[in-house]
């Protein structure tokens, strides 16, 4: 293919040497039909939803039910991240660490060059140019991904900002990640497209640190091929974050404020389905609180030359998990998802409009499933994919706090940590330290969720949240947090460990959640301040009941109690986990750490006495 068959080609798209040579590099190898670069228009995206409803890979909803907004069924092969295909292909393996799939960067880059080798025949490459955080502010990052997708186009479109104002801020010479993303579908020229192409035999989802390159293959759905969000800012940003000081985390952000008026900035790193989404947009169930959303799923954390660490949310909008959102759950994310929304793998009902699980108290008489088959109540089996997303614009949230879009980013006064554990960990527990904090991030755990492809339930240490998401050798990481402590002039946010999902005999939540959350979330917010008590126990300060507000909370005193206390023979059988878990970093493994693990033993010998 020349560079002659491009659609159109701009001043703005050849100003900028390297990446027109990219793109030309990208064309000659993947032999598109066509070159579409993306100038981020309205009629852009207009035009991709109309391309995807031709093509019967989207259907409209109803215009009178949700304004402007598409279903999308992708393959059942392709619906959720597939870890186990996902790469960092770091220089060494000890450089991709124990907790990352690891191949020599040049063997991959040979091996996936075959495989783009004519793998856009019969389609449009569409060329991306995104910032990841508000357009030039000093905290966003640039990225430009290539891909043969019209569904990545236009959920990009939601996700991150895109287009000619991207290139114009990149120039002649700014730096990007270069993403190159293909379904893997060649079409031949009598063949019928799929609605859902994609590569039912090979995927990889390749990271390149070095080079800060993203090359993806095969995959058409979510974090496997919208390159911006996980690839970009979790794994090549987390490399970036290492080498240049600064963090980048799998974060909610929220801000809370005080019946007084005060305000604190909080972030919260959960693992992927675990109510990141529900969190940042609480209401709160105790009087005069008021919490907005700055994001949902990503932190982008730099220091301010007051020493403070200031967040952006990189990402322009929410790909929640669908099913389990609700107006009672989470009605700021229903409200968000009202209109300009896409919806993937949900349900359909006969009136046009999508359903998923718990969405309503009663369930539709009828339904098409996400198979694009008839379901009824009586059908025993789920009508939207336990992954299914919508993607939705963070502008259209209800409660999108004013500055979400202030390039400074906002001032970080605590981090919450924590996962979904039916035993053992408390609601909330305040790190001693810095380095505490860092190893009850280290140590999270949590039963795992429909959000990546495996079994759902099982338990799986993922520190920080970020298991599936850290670009580097996980070992060096957690050095890497331990250094943020110790930087002169740093006046670092509190650590708090939270667990929402404590469970009785009966396997029933002691804690009711969701907005309830708010009580826990006060604690923190006045413990920013030394204005509540806590109490010192082996495993880090704790409320007493009575430190807890729960005026108006219908709830045994004795679940509080459960939830409050500290079961000290529980945590001396985690002690030993927690040694195994970190033996498998080795001597990448920051000596804090092994030093928390001794020091948490001790604690808890002493206070068996
Ligand atoms: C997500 C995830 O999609 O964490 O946010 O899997
Ligand atoms: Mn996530």
């Amino acid at each position: 293919m020349s560079s002659l068959t491009l659609e159109v080609e701009t001043s703005s798209q050849k100003k900028h040497k390297q990446l027109a040579q990219w793109v030309e590099e990208a064309a000659q190898l993947c032999k598109p039909d066509r070159v579409h670069w993306c100038d981020g228009s309205h009629e852009e995206y207009q035009s991709m939803l109309r391309l995807m409803i031709l093509a019967g890979t989207a259907i409209p909803l109803a215009e009178e039910k949700r304004p402007n907004s598409i279903l999308v069924r992708s393959n059942p092969a392709d619906v959720a991240r597939v870890e186990d295909r996902t790469y960092i292909c770091a220089r060494t393996k000890d450089e991709a660490g124990p907790t990352n799939n690891w191949e020599d960067p040049a063997k991959m880059k040979a091996k996936l060059k075959g495989l783009y080798t004519g793998a856009m025949a019969g389609r449009t490459m569409y060329v991306i140019p995104y910032s990841m955080g508000p357009i030039s502010s000093p905290i966003a990052n640039i990225g430009v991904e290539i891909t043969d997708s019209p569904y990545v186009v236009a959920n990009m479109h939601i996700m991150a900002r895109v287009g000619t104002r991207v290139l114009e801020v990149l120039g002649e010479d700014g730096e990007f990640v270069r993403g190159l993303h293909s379904v893997g579908a060649p079409l031949g020229a009598n063949d019928q497209d799929s609605p859902w192409p994609n590569n039912p035999v090979e995927k990889y989802i390749c990271h390149f640190p070095d080079t800060r390159e993203i090359w993806s293959y095969g995959s058409g759905y979510g974090g496997n091929a919208l390159l911006g969000k996980k690839c970009h800012a979790l794994r090549i940003a987390s490399v970036q974050a290492r080498d240049e000081g600064w963090m980048a985390e799998h974060m909610l952000i929220l801000k809370m404020t005080s019946p007084s008026g005060q305000v604190k900035y909080i972030t919260g790193a959960f693992p992927s389905a675990c109510g990141k989404t529900n969190l940042a947009m609480l209401i709160p169930t105790i009087p005069g609180w008021k919490v907005e959303t700055i994001g949902d799923d990503i932190a982008w954390m730099k220091f301010g030359a007051d020493g403070r660490l200031y967040a952006i949310n990189p990402e322009h909008g929410f790909f929640g998990v669908a099913p389990g959102t609700s107006m009672k759950s989470n009605q700021n994310a229903m409200l968000t998802a009202t209109k300009n929304s896409i919806f993937t793998n949900c349900a359909m009902t006969p009136d046009g409009d999508v359903w998923w699980e718990a969405m309503t108290d009663e369930k539709p008489a009828e339904l098409i499933d996400w198979l694009r088959r008839p379901w009824t109540p009586n059908s025993g089996r789920k009508s939207a994919h336990p992954n299914s997303r919508f993607t939705t614009p963070a502008s259209q949230c209800p409660v999108i706090a004013s500055e979400w879009e202030d390039p400074k980013g906002v001032p970080i006064d605590a981090i919450l940590f924590g996962g979904r554990r039916a035993g053992i960990v408390p609601l909330v527990t305040e790190a001693f330290s810095w380095q505490h904090g860092t190893f009850l991030g280290a140590t999270a755990s949590s039963e795992t969720t429909a959000a990546a492809a495996g079994k759902v339930g099982q338990l799986r240490r993922d520190p920080m949240a970020m298991l599936p998401f850290c670009g580097y050798n996980m070992g060096d990481y957690f050095g890497h947090y331990l250094k943020i402590g110790v930087r002169p002039g740093a006046k670092l946010p509190k650590i708090f460990y939270v667990n929402w999902f404590r469970t009785d005999e009966n396997g029933g939540f002691l804690w009711p959640g969701y907005g309830e959350n708010s009580r826990v979330l006060k604690w923190v917010f006045e413990r920013c301040d030394g204005k509540v008590h806590a109490v010192d126990t082996p495993i880090g300060r704790l409320p007493e009941p009575a430190d807890l507000d729960t005026r108006g909370l219908d709830l045994p005193a004795a679940n509080i109690a459960k939830l409050l206390s500290v079961d000290v023979e529980g945590w001396l059988a985690e002690v030993p986990l927690i040694r195994e878990h970190f033996a498998k970093f080795g001597d990448h493994l920051p000596e804090g750490l092994r030093q928390e693990v001794n020091d948490l033993e001790g604690r808890l010998k002493k206070a068996k006495k």
